[in-house]
This record gives C-alpha cells, sequence and structure tokens, in this order.
C-alpha cells in the first residue's frame, strides 16, 4: 500500500479522502477499480506459498480485492476499528457477524426496535439453530440490566432505531453486556461513522449498510463489519472466504467515492433534519415527532453524549393523526420527497414503516416499538431545507385533510 504515515494525526474530513489509497504504477490520482475475479501467478511455487499462507498476496476475489481493500482500509480508519470487511449488503454484513460468532446454545439479547430483515434473522432464522434470542425495549437500561443478569453471548442493537429514533446508551449497555460474558454489535447506519463512533464507547463489533449514507447517492449495495482482529480471525475472516458474501469491486470502488464528502454530507442533512423535526413538531395535526436532537427525544441527552457535534442525522420520522389513511394521505402529497424504503441518499426519501420496512413484524411487535400506523419515516436528503419543508408541510396539510374527511 502507497505510505500512509503522513496521515498519522489527521482528522477525520482528511482519513475519508486520503486513508487506504493505495496508487498502482501508473499513479492515477482517484482511486482505481480493479474490475477483476481472479489473478495470476508467476509460477506453481509462487502459488502453492500464496496458498500456503506464506506470501501475502491477492488469491482470488471472493477473498479479497484491491480496490475492495482501499474501501475497507479507509472505512477501518474512520471507524478507529482494526479491521473491515466489507459485504454484498447491510443485511450480508449483519448476518456474518452474528452468523460466524454464534453457536447452538448460545443465547442472544437485542433490541426489540431494529431493521426488518435484522428481527427476521434473530426471531426465525438464528432460533431455527438452536440459539435463544430475547428481545428488550431499546432504550430501557432497567430491561437491558435484567435481561444482562443472566450469561449471555452476543448482544446485538441499532441506535438511533430505525424508524423510531430510539437510542441505546452505548457505554452503559457495553458495560452491562461485558459483564455478561457477551459482545456487543451495533447496526451503526442511522449514526455513520461521522456522528458516532461504538467501539469508543466500548462495544466490539460495527456495522453498516453501505447502501445508505457511506454511498449516499442511492447507487449500489453494499455492507460492511468492522471489529478487532481475533474476531476477524477466528470468527469473521473464515465464515465470509467460505460463504462468499462479498461486495463487488464496483460497488467498493463507488462507495469509496462516497466515502470522501460523507462527512459533508451527514453534516449537512442533520442540520436540515434538526429544522424540520422542529417545525413538524409544532403542526397540529401531528402527534409525534421522532428525532434524537429534539429536546422533547426521551433519550435527547444520552444522544447528545453519545452522538457528535450536536447533530443527530438523516432520520426523522413523524407520527400524523388519524391513522394510516393520514399516513397515506402524507406520503400521496410529497411532490419533492420521493416515496421509498431506502435512507441515506442525496435525495429525500419517505416511507411508511408499517407497509414497508417493518411489514415482517407482527402488529403486537410494531405497536411494542411504537410504529404505529400514522408514523412516516423521512431520510432528509440534500435539497434546499425551504423546499422540503414546503413540501412536508403540504403533506401535513392533506394529512389534516384526510383526518376530517374521515371525521
Ligand atoms: C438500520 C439498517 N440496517 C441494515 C439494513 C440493511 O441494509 P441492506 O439493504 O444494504 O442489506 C438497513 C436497510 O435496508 C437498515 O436501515
Amino acid at each position: 500500500m502507497t505510505n500512509q504515515d503522513h496521515l498519522a494525526g489527521c482528522r477525520a474530513e482528511t482519513l475519508a479522502i486520503r486513508a487506504g489509497l493505495n496508487r498502482s504504477h501508473n499513479a492515477e490520482t482517484s482511486e482505481a477499480l480493479y474490475m477483476n475475479s481472479g489473478f495470476v501467478f508467476d509460477s506453481a511455487e509462487q502459488a502453492d506459498a500464496a496458498f500456503s499462507g506464506d506470501v501475502d498476496r491477492y488469491l482470488y476475489g471472493r477473498y479479497a480485492n484491491p480496490t475492495v481493500t482501499m474501501l475497507e482500509d479507509r472505512l477501518r480508519v474512520l471507524e478507529g476499528a482494526e479491521v473491515c470487511r466489507a459485504t454484498a449488503s447491510g443485511m450480508a454484513a449483519v448476518f456474518a457477524a452474528m452468523a460466524s460468532y454464534l453457536e447452538s446454545g448460545d443465547r442472544v439479547v437485542a433490541g426489540a426496535t431494529l431493521f426488518g430483515s435484522s428481527l427476521h434473522i434473530l426471531t426465525k432464522i438464528l432460533p431455527k439453530w438452536g440459539v435463544h434470542v430475547d428481545l428488550v425495549p431499546p432504550a430501557d437500561l432497567d430491561a437491558w440490566q435484567k435481561a444482562l443478569s443472566t450469561p449471555a453471548k452476543l448482544v446485538f442493537v441499532e441506535t438511533p432505531t430505525n424508524p423510531t429514533l430510539d437510542i441505546v446508551d452505548l457505554a452503559a449497555l457495553s458495560r452491562l453486556a461485558h459483564r455478561a460474558g457477551a459482545k456487543v454489535i451495533v447496526d451503526n447506519v442511522v449514526a455513520t461513522p461521522v456522528l458516532q463512533r461504538p467501539m469508543d464507547l466500548g462495544c466490539d463489533v460495527v456495522v453498516y449498510s453501505t447502501t445508505k449514507h457511506l454511498d449516499g447517492q442511492g447507487r449500489t449495495l453494499g455492507g460492511a463489519v468492522l471489529c478487532d482482529a481475533a474476531f476477524d480471525k477466528d470468527f469473521l475472516q473464515p465464515f465470509l472466504r467460505h460463504t462468499g458474501p462479498c461486495i463487488s469491486p464496483f460497488n467498493a470502488w463507488v462507495v469509496v467515492k462516497g466515502l470522501e464528502t460523507l462527512s459533508l454530507r451527514v453534516r449537512e442533512v442533520s442540520r436540515t433534519a434538526q429544522t424540520l423535526a422542529e417545525r413538524l413538531e409544532a403542526l397540529p395535526n401531528v402527534t409525534r415527532v421522532a428525532y434524537p436532537g429534539l429536546a422533547s427525544h426521551p433519550s435527547h441527552a444520552v444522544a447528545k453524549s453519545q452522538m457528535r457535534d450536536g447533530l443527530f442525522g438523516s432520520v426523522l420520522s413523524v407520527e400524523v393523526a388519524g391513522g394510516r389513511p393520514a399516513a397515506f394521505a402524507f406520503l400521496n402529497a410529497l411532490q419533492i420527497v420521493d416515496l421509498s424504503n431506502n435512507l441515506g441518499d442525496a435525495k429525500s426519501l419517505s416511507c411508511h414503516p408499517c407497509t414497508t420496512t417493518h411489514r415482517v413484524l407482527t402488529p403486537e411487535a410494531r405497536e411494542a416499538a411504537g410504529i404505529t400506523e400514522g408514523l412516516v419515516r423521512v431520510s432528509v436528503g440534500l435539497e434546499h431545507v425551504e423546499d422540503l419543508w414546503r413540501d412536508l408541510e403540504r403533506a401535513a396539510g392533506a394529512a389534516a385533510g384526510a383526518l376530517r374527511q374521515a371525521a
């Protein structure tokens, strides 16, 4: 790799552009895209040495690729982790982090509010393999304390949660988990490494869907797992090598370039989201705005202490009076914000979690998590704040109209 010593002490904005850069003999400025699946050897002896592990070099695209390595090195440095492994999607990262580590008979304690597919893994797939899973309301430290008073192997949480924006106190949870013998995995998709570094708070493993803010322009699917060298060597790397959920080099290249603007984008969308959340909260037919930057958020103080620079991310949820008909009227009235279940795009996106992203949950589980029929999630993008406000205010007006009609 190009020597990186000159980057010691550099800030995240510089590292997001410079870390991991490995120029070829052609001395290109931008990171090169190595769009190949295999590698050639000079001799049978060289192949023998490479496969025995005596020589460290690229062997096969399922194991590693130079463009993918640049993404992994850049993200690893931004997260402050020893190792990063990129994957084909966020769900591949979530699944690999759990499945590589767990064995039949293990116990997992997880936040009850999670992305629907993560909950599917925890409640449908892992139990089939003899793993016992307990779910805990994510912001309730007493409930975590109780659940972790008996031994566990793994704790899995999102914070802020998608779509209810609950906050888990990561430092306190890590202490409880470690006392119970569990490693803590954090899905850091909503916060990004710009606003929150769970490993600094004692957590063990961080997972991303790079599909979201790390790409940032809705182009590619990808994921990443960040951990220490021992977890990688003993569990993660062998699992990934042999099961093969590797990211395409092209997708890795897009995300490498996305990381260069991550800090600028995340800061800007966080400022816009804060303004929109404050204004939405004042509308008469809005019954709840979930955004950790609001003083009314029940865990605002924890969010402020564990997230950075007084910024709280791009995702907010707004509950309108009138249930599903009002929420649908809100979504159908949007003219700038697109209807999409994705998040973390330059384009603002909105969806009805009940009938899309969190459809796989039972109605009781949705109710318990606060994913109500009137809840609409907004992923705030990079459009001008006043244009977005005009769109959201009109949508809230349409929701009020639907409520009046139903009365
Ligand atoms: C919080 C969270 N984790 C994980 C995922 C899964 O990511 P992917 O769609 O890249 O598999 C998503 C979104 O889809 C998400 O919102």
